[in-house]
């Protein structure tokens, strides 16, 4: 992707987002050079994995295959080994309509999808097989706290309100349903790292290489190393 692209999405997302009243925390408006002049008071933000994270998963088509994410809290993988440690995750995400995040699983994150206004979002269900297939075989999820039970590779429909719990290992990909509008999408989660804990169905990139052409207007995750002095420990 190149940078400009990201540039433009962050500040059409930062439309949106105020739109929907949901406003994101101080550090998701640093520019660079404010992250040069950060100290180590702020290392768990590159710890933690927090921030901008936009994706096209490679596809080069950010409209058709593609994601806005911004992480708001998380913990690190470490913390699950630690009986008071941080272990659970928030994200927000921005799903357009016929936008697809790919057939994806996570190994150990399960998460609760919450449509947080805007369109319908759509969610296609499928079991995963000891070997990391497609299962035939139906697919139970819990909607609010009602189970609901779809065939292989069946859809969900989430309107404003509405969530739904995705176990590990229960592959999902998910699009704004056409007609609807965009949507604003939760994401409340165990602790999350993306880096490992992503099984695509089919082989995609989870972070897209960037073209420089322009300066970044806000850093995403993967840039921290490059800005942030204290990056290096
Ligand atoms: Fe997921």
């Amino acid at each position: 992707m190149k940078r400009s692209e990201i540039n433009a999405i962050m500040r059409k997302s930062l439309k949106f987002l105020q739109q929907m009243h949901f406003l994101l925390p101080p550090f998701a408006h640093w520019s660079p050079s404010d992250w040069k002049r950060k100290g180590p008071e702020c290392r768990d933000i590159l710890d933690q994995q927090l921030g901008w994270d936009i994706t096209d998963f490679g596809s080069g088509d950010f409209d058709k295959i593609g994601l806005f994410l911004f992480t708001v809290r998380n913990g690190q993988m470490k913390d699950l080994k630690d009986k008071n440690g941080k272990i659970y995750a928030e994200k927000i995400m921005i799903v357009q309509e016929n936008q697809i995040t790919p057939t994806h699983f996570h190994f150990q994150k399960m998460e609760d999808i919450i449509n947080r206004g805007g369109g319908n979002l759509v969610i296609r269900l499928w079991n995963s097989t000891p070997k990391e297939g497609l299962a035939k075989t139906p697919v139970t999820v819990a909607m609010d706290g009602v189970k609901v039970k779809v065939k292989a590779g069946g859809t969900i429909t989430l309107k404003p309100g509405e969530s739904v719990c995705l176990p590990q290992r229960l592959y999902h990909r998910f699009w704004g349903q056409a007609g609807k509008g965009t949507v604003l999408v939760g994401e409340v989660s165990r602790v999350n790292d993306d880096h490992v804990d992503n099984r695509f169905f089919d082989p995609v990139g989870r972070f897209p290489e960037i073209v420089e052409d322009v300066a970044p207007l806000h850093l995403l995750y993967n840039d921290y190393a490059r800005y942030y002095g204290c990056a290096r420990r």
